[in-house]
């Protein structure tokens, strides 16, 4: 199985591409920070031409360049993997229009960017997507309008791409985890105390799992709670 991932340098991604390696996965990494990608290289022991460094994929001249590396992989994609994202925890009256931009654009608009690199390099006999929204989306919370909207954007992104995908053998798997015990909760404060947080180790399990499960045609929208 041939995997593209965006997002696999942060908790939830790490631990995906550990169960990914362990059911025998061929990982394609794409991500912004040249460091944490040639760590991530060593540590998985992945070649060189299986990652690959690029700046903010909203960026038409960085959609180029990613579109070129993909085209010049030949490399048909079985499974495609969004896990890039952001949080942002304020008041909307808080919230700069250069904070609404780039939550949305790393949560809303790279998911959609991502789908439109993925869809180059598809295998045409059938591939799964995979997105990570938030268990938040379920209610309002004061201070989530912003991550909020971006996630329950991407939450009718993903359902709405189901739709167009089954016809050719495509899945979308859309997960919603409550608080999981990753970086993302050092930039900001979080309800639940680290032990009772889910994870990261055991919701990427199941995301790994998930994908050897026989297709069938329903929308697998999941719900994970830690609490
Ligand atoms: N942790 C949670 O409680 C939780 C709950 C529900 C949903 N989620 C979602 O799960 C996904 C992964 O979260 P995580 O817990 O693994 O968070 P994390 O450890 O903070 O990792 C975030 C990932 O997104 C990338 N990223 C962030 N901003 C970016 C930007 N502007 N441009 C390019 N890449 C960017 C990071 O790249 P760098 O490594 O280069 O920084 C990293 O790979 C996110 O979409 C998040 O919204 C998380």
């Amino acid at each position: 199985m041939n995997v593209l991932i965006y997002g696999a340098t942060g908790g939830i991604g790490q631990a995906v591409c550990q169960a990914l390696i362990k059911r025998h996965a061929n990982l394609f990494v794409l991500g912004r920070s040249s460091a944490k990608l040639k760590s991530l290289q060593e540590r998985l022991n992945l070649k060189k031409e299986q990652v690959f460094q690029v700046g903010p994929l909203c960026d038409p001249t960085q959609f180029k360049k990613v579109q070129n590396w993909i085209k010049s992989q030949s490399t048909p994609f079985q499974t495609g993997i969004h896990m890039a994202g952001m949080p942002l925890f304020k008041k909307l009256a808080n919230v700069s229009l250069e904070e609404w931009n780039q939550v949305m654009d790393i949560n809303l608009t790279s998911a959609f960017c991502f789908y439109r690199l993925f869809h180059l390099a598809r295998d045409q006999k059938g591939y799964e997507l995979v997105f990570l929204s938030s268990a938040s989306t379920s209610q309002t919370w004061m201070k989530n309008g912003l991550y909020g909207a971006s996630k329950a954007g991407l939450d009718y992104f993903a359902k709405t791409l189901q739709t167009e995908v089954k016809h050719e053998n495509g899945r979308v798997w859309l997960y919603k985890p409550g608080s999981v015990n990753t970086d993302f909760f050092k930039q900001t404060k979080s309800h639940l105390p680290p032990n009772k947080m889910i994870d990261p180790e055991e919701l990427a399990e199941i995301i790994a799992q998930n994908l050897l499960i026989p297709k069938i045609n329903y929308f697998p929208e999941i719900v994970i709670r830690g609490d």
